[in-house]
């Protein structure tokens, strides 16, 4: 892999993005694994000056680090910086924002009397320090339009906002003491350890560099263009497939016809006799859920099993099967789980789903930042980029089984094919789950067939 690549081909040149296109963001892969650490200086050069979004990782959690961005001045006169601070005696790791005006460092806090306090609004969020967990993925904004810094970790979306800087607009018919933020060309990383300044020195490791800044977090829900409101983009609650990467374009585009629906012609009761299956103790469906309760690990758990329907074969181009129909019984659920890096799309057939989301896969970051029910013929998504650690649950307990389908493909620039969904398992321990099936579609489909026919005589 070169240092420098496409992480989704295929997306135009002239392509501009907005808050409608976020999720086509196409970032520039810079290194993906430790073999490329000590080919990278300390600053990463923008694609477009005054904006975009790095994103890294640590070589040593223990030791502080910064982000920062100066004026294109040799002096650097002018600057602003984010120190993320490690654990150290008496104090707590935490995240801290420091302007350099004319040459002088200031600590840029909201609750400290300062000489720049009037040019700031700041805020920082319990947990912003150094991350516990040694995989985490730190990222750092700059929006020169929007005059913002923000910084987070996990996934880069709002939702993982953790550090924000807004340097004020200046009041009419004054300079703009901050013009210069348009012109920053480099965002610097460097190690913090004043005692051994070059120990570690690229203890910052550059993953990936986006073209533009962090903005809004992406929309869940995918609706067809003509479902689509003014007060949908205006809240920003839906989008539509051709905001999504090319290959969930490709992906939608096969499994959200009208046609693509559980009760056709041949078998108008498929679905009750899916709960039928489940439901009786002689069903397939409930043997095959019971042999399941150990799937994920530990004690038996009777509750965190669905099945897996496969359709077609492997092509080599996705985790596992590309097309798989997911059954999952009232109160059952999936381990908090992540997709390989592939691009995804769910499709709600029959009763509802609820998903929670997470800004990466780790026993420290356990709490959702977003929760949202899907219903019969809602659909979301999945890149690589974004909504990749999720946990899936039919949480309506008196309600109909769920019944979903999930497709999965990796990005045409994707050449790991890393095939496995890593799940967390009760003891926190991260475990590779291999994307497997239960049964084939048609084998499946014609098992519930004479189910049915054995005990309602009657295939329609
Ligand atoms: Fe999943």
């Amino acid at each position: 892999m070169s240092s420098v690549q496409r992480e989704i081909s295929g997306i135009p040149k002239s392509h501009t993005f907005s808050v409608l296109n976020e999720l086509e963001k196409a970032p520039i892969a810079l290194a993906s694994d430790s073999s490329f650490r000590n080919s990278f200086k300390e600053k990463t050069h923008l694609l477009v000056k005054g904006q975009g979004v790095l994103l890294g990782k640590l070589l040593n959690n223990q030791r502080s680090f910064s982000f920062s961005v100066y004026d294109n001045d040799d002096k650097k006169t002018n600057g602003f910086k984010l120190k993320i601070t490690a654990n150290a005696a008496g104090k707590v790791s935490t995240a801290q924002f420091y302007c350099r005006i004319n040459g002088k460092w200031e600590l840029v806090r909201n609750d400290v009397e300062s000489t720049t306090k009037d040019d700031f609004d700041v805020f920082v969020k319990t947990g912003s320090g150094l991350d516990p967990d040694i995989k985490c993925h730190y990222w750092f904004s700059l929006d020169s339009h929007n005059r913002l810094l923000r910084y987070g970790k996990g996934e880069v979306r709002k939702s993982t906002l953790l550090a924000e800087l807004h340097y004020k607009a200046p009041h009419e018919n004054q300079d703009d003491p901050f013009e210069w933020v348009s012109k920053i060309s480099s965002i610097f990383y460097t190690h913090d350890d004043e005692k051994n300044p070059d120990i570690n020195k690229n203890s910052f490791i550059p993953v990936k560099l986006y073209r533009d800044p962090l903005t809004v977090d992406p929309a869940m829900y995918v609706v067809p263009t003509d479902s689509l409101t003014m007060d949908d983009i205006a809240r920003n609650r839906a989008t539509v497939v051709a905001n999504l990467t090319p290959t969930c374009q490709q992906l939608y585009n096969n499994v959200a016809g009208a046609k693509f629906e559980l009760n056709t012609p041949d078998f108008p009761h498929f679905t009750d006799a899916i709960e039928a299956s489940i439901a009786s103790p002689q069903g397939w469906c409930y043997k095959t859920l019971k042999s399941k309760s150990t799937e994920f690990g530990g004690e038996p758990n009777p509750d965190q099993t669905y099945l897996r329907i496969t359709m077609g074969v492997n092509q080599g181009d996705s985790p596992g099967v590309p097309f798989v129909m997911e059954i999952w019984p009232p109160g059952h659920y999936s381990p908090v789980h992540n997709h390989a890096n592939a691009n995804a799309v769910i499709r709600v057939l029959h009763g509802e789903i609820t998903v929670n989301l997470y800004p990466m896969l780790s026993l420290y970051h356990l709490t959702p930042f977003a929760v949202a029910k899907f219903a019969k013929g809602d659909v979301t998504w999945i890149s690589p980029d974004l909504n990749q650690t999720h946990q899936l649950r039919n949480a309506n307990i008196a309600g109909p089984t769920c019944i979903t389908i999930q497709c999965y493909m990796y990005g045409e620039g994707n050449t790991e094919h890393y095939d496995y969904f890593d799940y967390l398992e009760s003891n926190g321990q991260t475990r590779n789950f291999t994307p497997n099936s239960d049964c084939d579609f048609l084998g499946f489909k014609e098992k519930m067939k004479q189910e049915w026919l054995s005990n309602y005589g009657s295939g329609n």
